[in-house]
């Protein structure tokens, strides 16, 4: 398993670093997946201050929750809020889930047309992100793929889910369209994490966190002191 540890500062500047880099290569177009949650709002306010050709990337969500824009459980609203509304980023370059449907599988199956016809494909017909970015709950979920609820085999790009203790219904790539990924970086931060993140490790456990790699590519976690140590300092 591929880790670094980072101080928390030292992360959230490699990930805009990151972000940076790929937007420098020779105007070549990039696809980067973000997931929610409350580490990527941490990167997003580093992310604001780089430089970055954002005329070059093309943002994704790996998944959103089924809600209002304006509620702060949305991952695109949050996104909006903390970056977008301060990036020089084309609208057409955001590739949103739309939280407000209203009928979760056409919004699903209207996210995977839009994939396919902007992200390359594989020789499989497969989306070929240049960059997925995950993050992990304490539970081993990653995306809204939740233990026991996740399917490598999915021929669907994009799925609906529930959120197993509070029911919510949530859009997400699946796990075959993270897979295909060239490079897939789980963020962890916080010692919550820890538990979850040394038995993904010592492969004691079986969860999405765990099963979840780019098939072809790079997978890598990045992740804080107090994720890897279970320790805060403060
Ligand atoms: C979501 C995310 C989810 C998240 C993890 C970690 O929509 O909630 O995609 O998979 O990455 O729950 O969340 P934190 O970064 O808040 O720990």
């Amino acid at each position: 398993m591929n880790i670094t540890t980072f101080t928390l500062e030292q992360l959230l500047h490699k990930v805009a670093q990151d972000f940076y880099d790929y937007s420098e290569q020779n105007d070549k177009i990039i696809h980067i997946a973000v997931s929610g949650g409350n580490t990527p709002k941490k990167f997003f306010k580093a992310i604001k201050d780089y430089p970055i050709k954002w005329k070059n990337i093309h943002l994704w969500w790996v998944d959103d929750r089924l809600v209002p824009v304006d509620s702060v459980e949305s991952n695109y609203g949050e996104a909006k809020r903390i970056l977008l509304d301060y990036i020089a980023i084309p609208e057409s370059n955001v590739h949103r889930i739309v939280g407000e449907a209203t009928n979760y599988i056409i919004e699903a199956s209207r996210y995977s047309s839009e994939i396919m016809e902007n992200v390359p494909l594989d020789a499989e017909n497969c989306p070929v992100f240049d960059w997925v970015i995950l993050g992990m709950g304490a539970d081993g979920h990653t995306a809204s793929l939740f233990p026991g609820k996740i399917d490598l085999t999915e021929t669907k790009f994009a799925i609906v889910a529930q959120h197993p203790e509070t029911a919510q219904y949530r859009i997400s790539l699946s796990a075959p369209a993270i897979m295909h990924a060239k490079r897939v970086t789980f963020i962890v931060t916080g010692a919550d994490k820890h538990d979850m993140l040394t038995k993904i490790k010592n492969k004691t456990i079986t969860v999405p966190a765990g099963l979840v790699k780019s098939i072809l590519g790079k997978t890598e976690w990045f992740v804080d002191e107090a994720a890897a140590s279970g320790i805060t300092k403060n």
